[in-house]
């Protein structure tokens, strides 16, 4: 992903770049939701490299149920010196946060985007955006995020905060690694939870803008597409 301005994109939200990894089969974790590792080495220090590109980055509170994740980069892994940390963003409706998650550890600033069914205290060392009143509404938060010095935040996860974001196109690219391996079974998570595409016009559409192999597996980057007709439509 090249470098580019911290500015917010054109649409006055601030960019979004989603990264997530896979199995072969589009598996995010393993049976049940339980963390699965489909990163190899270089993988990793990729996802730690685009770390350093962002102000914030986001995952929901599914994930941080299930995984209790740091959200800081691993500067260890890159072989350098610590430099300038991304904010952690977690968005969580009703405040289901764990006291003891690492993200409220106070070590980074954090941010918890709630809905206005939240009734919870958070330490004072984080801050709250109320954006929605059940859930919270995504595009409603990435409006606000320039104001909390957020120009460029990086969407990790997990499969409904992913589902989320593609379904109302609120991501400026995405990309993901494929790791060699199946998952399969019924109740390792997609990398979409949410609403199912019954026909080609609901699906998202994507272009591919980049695609690498990467150690074992390999790396595929996507921007939205345009809508329209797929150029065989009408062969079977
Ligand atoms: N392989 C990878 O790259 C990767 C990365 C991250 C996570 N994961 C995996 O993903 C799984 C977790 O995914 P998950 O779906 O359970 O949790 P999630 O997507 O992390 O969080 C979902 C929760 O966020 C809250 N939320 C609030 N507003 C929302 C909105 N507008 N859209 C979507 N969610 C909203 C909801 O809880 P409230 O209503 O309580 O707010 C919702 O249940 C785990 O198995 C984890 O291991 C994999």
């Amino acid at each position: 992903m090249a470098e580019g301005s911290r500015a917010p994109s054109p649409s006055g939200r601030a960019t979004v770049w989603v990264n997530c990894a896979v199995s072969a089969d589009g598996r995010l974790a393993f049976a049940g939701g339980a963390r699965a590792q489909l990163s190899g080495p270089e993988d990793l220090r990729r996802v730690q490299e685009l770390r350093t590109e962002v102000d914030a980055i986001l995952v929901g509170v599914g994930t941080v149920l299930l995984d209790d994740p740091s959200l800081r980069v691993h500067w260890e892994l890159l072989g350098r010196p610590p430099g300038r940390s991304p904010q952690r963003l977690v968005v969580d409706a009703l405040g289901r946060t764990p006291p003891k998650a690492r993200v409220l550890d106070g070590s980074l600033p954090t941010v918890i985007a709630t809905s206005e069914r939240c009734h919870r205290t958070f330490p004072s060392h984080v801050r709250t955006v109320v954006a929605g009143r059940e859930r919270v509404d995504l595009a409603a938060l990435f409006t606000r995020l320039p104001e909390l010095g957020i120009g460029r935040v990086l969407v990790e996860g997990g499969a409904r905060i992913l589902a989320s974001v593609a379904r109302a196109g609120l991501f400026d690219r995405w990309t993901i690694y494929y790791a060699p391996r199946f998952i399969g079974g019924l109740t390792a998570p997609p990398m979409l939870a949410g609403p199912e595409a019954g026909n080609l016009d609901a699906t998202v559409p994507l272009e591919l803008v980049g695609l690498e192999r990467l150690g074992e597996g390999y790396v595929a980057g996507y921007r939205p597409g345009r809508r329209g007709p797929p150029a065989a439509e009408g062969v079977t």
